[in-house]
């Protein structure tokens, strides 16, 4: 089964580092051209577009800024052309007591956490709409389902991730389609301790796989999502999560 995107625009946020940039990696090593979106990370991202080659361009854009999504979408399909795949995973982890959490903490984790993928995804979709074709993928996580104590923002942005994955899947189907993955624990720094404390970091890593995820095997979900082998898949969150949870 050979995987062939060649011809395809796909749009990935926060792709400087982790499980974006691997799945930039994944798009583009598949044939897509791949614009990668990062916030202020021009010297990471210098070196992922040497090693992409030409079909890729950054933007540096916020994406929990309406104005800043619709100039970089505006960016990308005047630089590459129309948008087929978008991507949304850019993501930040904040773990805290939930008596101890600021209503700011609360807006910054759930702006960037589910904000973003509303305003990413209707940006994409007006245009994609009258197309008539194309597909998004939403990075949730498998705490959506779980819950965890001391990460209630993130739980709860995540768990709005899958909601807004299906109901936009129904809205839009079917000429396009809206998936989800919801990986396990992942080898990238928001898994790093410096995100999270030791005792978390011990328990993350006590399920039946034994290990974190490569960010690479979160990828390969979103290049299968991505491509016509995945094309009866609608409001689907796919879990690679080493059998953290088995639904
Ligand atoms: N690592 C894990 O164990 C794990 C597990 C489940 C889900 N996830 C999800 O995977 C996604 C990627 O996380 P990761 O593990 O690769 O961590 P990461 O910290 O390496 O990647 C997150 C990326 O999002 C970018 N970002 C943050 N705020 C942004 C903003 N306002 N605008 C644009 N970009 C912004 C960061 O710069 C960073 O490059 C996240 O949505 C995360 O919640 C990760």
């Amino acid at each position: 089964m050979k995987i062939d995107l060649a011809g395809k625009v796909a749009l990935v946020t926060g792709s400087a580092t982790g499980i974006g940039r691997a799945i930039a990696e994944a798009l583009s090593a598949s044939g897509a051209r791949v614009a990668l979106n990062h916030f202020g990370q021009s010297g990471l991202i210098a070196g992922l577009l040497d090693a992409l080659g030409d079909g890729a361009r950054a933007f540096d854009a916020d994406v929990t800024d309406a104005t800043a999504v619709q100039h970089m979408v505006a960016q990308v399909e005047a630089q590459l052309g129309p948008i087929d795949i978008l991507v949304n995973n850019a993501g930040i982890l904040l773990e805290k007591p939930f008596l101890e959490l600021t209503e700011n903490e609360w807006d910054r984790v759930i702006a960037v956490d589910l904000k973003s993928v509303f305003l990413c995804s209707q940006a994409v979709l007006r245009s994609m709409q009258p197309r008539g074709c194309g597909c998004i993928i939403n990075v949730a996580s498998e705490l959506a389902y779980l819950g965890r104590a001391e990460f209630s923002a993130y739980c709860a942005a995540k768990a709005g991730v899958v909601g807004l994955t299906k109901s936009l899947a129904r809205e839009f189907a079917p000429a396009i389609r809206v998936n989800g993955i919801a990986p396990g624990p992942t080898d990238t720094a928001m898994l790093s301790l410096d995100q999270l404390s030791p005792a978390w970091r011990i328990k993350e890593l006590a399920i039946p796989a034994g290990r974190a995820a490569g960010p690479e095997e979160i990828a390969a979900t979103a290049v299968f999502l991505a491509s016509d082998f995945a094309r009866f898949y609608y409001g689907q969150v796919l879990s690679p999560n080493g059998g953290a949870l088995m639904l």
